[in-house]
């Protein structure tokens, strides 16, 4: 069975408020979902692995740490590239590994447009980013693609989950961790979520028409 981690937090609350209301325009969009990443980021390398690291201090010698990992960030384009900057700001030293996927309209299927990972030397732990998991189409082909590479750990990070994708990834892939600040009632005809937020990447990159 998967680990689900839903943040339930004053702080989570408020900023995901800010992304539902329809008024928010897209710089306030941006920096809520800027907000919200770090907070997810925060759960989420909670298990991560340090090492010693001897240092100075302007007063004496320490042992301080260091992470231990090669850690990969994998933003699911496009509103995924929203969660990347917060995240390497916490973790400077990430890789980060786009892929690009969009759902066609007609059937809600994943459509694969953009990915280059190399063939071998995987990173230790991927952190799948992508604010909305709806039918969960799109994470279970990140995850498949992390699977492939070889992958040790895969987390996927969300800001808004309906339960139906939740339940998919939970299903086809017990090993992966799920963090998201929400999950919602249902997903609608269209397979959008509801009450939801609309379309994260529309609103993040001001193309809702
Ligand atoms: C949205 C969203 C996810 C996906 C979620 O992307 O950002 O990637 O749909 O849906 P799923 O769980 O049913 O796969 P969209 O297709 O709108 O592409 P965009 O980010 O380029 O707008």
């Amino acid at each position: 069975m998967s680990e689900i981690r839903i943040l339930d937090h004053p702080l989570v609350n408020c900023h995901l408020t800010t992304l539902r209301k329809k008024s928010t325009n897209p710089v306030e969009f941006r920096r809520s979902v800027g907000r919200l990443s770090t907070l997810l980021a925060y759960a989420a390398t909670s298990d991560l692995r340090t090492a010693e690291l001897p240092i100075e201090t302007p007063i004496q010698k320490m042992i301080g740490r260091q992470l231990l990992q090669r850690i990969g960030l994998i933003p699911i384009m496009r509103a995924g590239i929203a969660m990347v900057e917060p995240m390497l700001d916490l973790i400077p030293g990430s890789e980060v590994w786009h892929l690009g996927f969009y759902r066609d309209e007609e059937t809600a299927q994943p459509v694969h447009y953009y990915s280059k990972l190399p063939d071998s030397s995987p990173v230790d732990v991927a952190f799948i980013l992508d604010p909305m998991l709806a039918t969960g189409g799109s994470a279970a082909l990140a995850c498949q693609q992390m699977i492939d590479w070889g992958v040790g750990t895969i987390k996927m990070l969300s800001i808004i989950a309906a339960p139906e994708g939740i339940e998919r990834l939970e299903n086809e892939f017990p090993e992966m961790e799920i963090y998201t600040c929400v999950v919602d009632e249902r997903l609608n005809e269209n397979k959008f979520i509801v009450p939801g937020l609309g379309d994260a990447g529309d609103r993040i990159f001001n193309t809702t028409g």
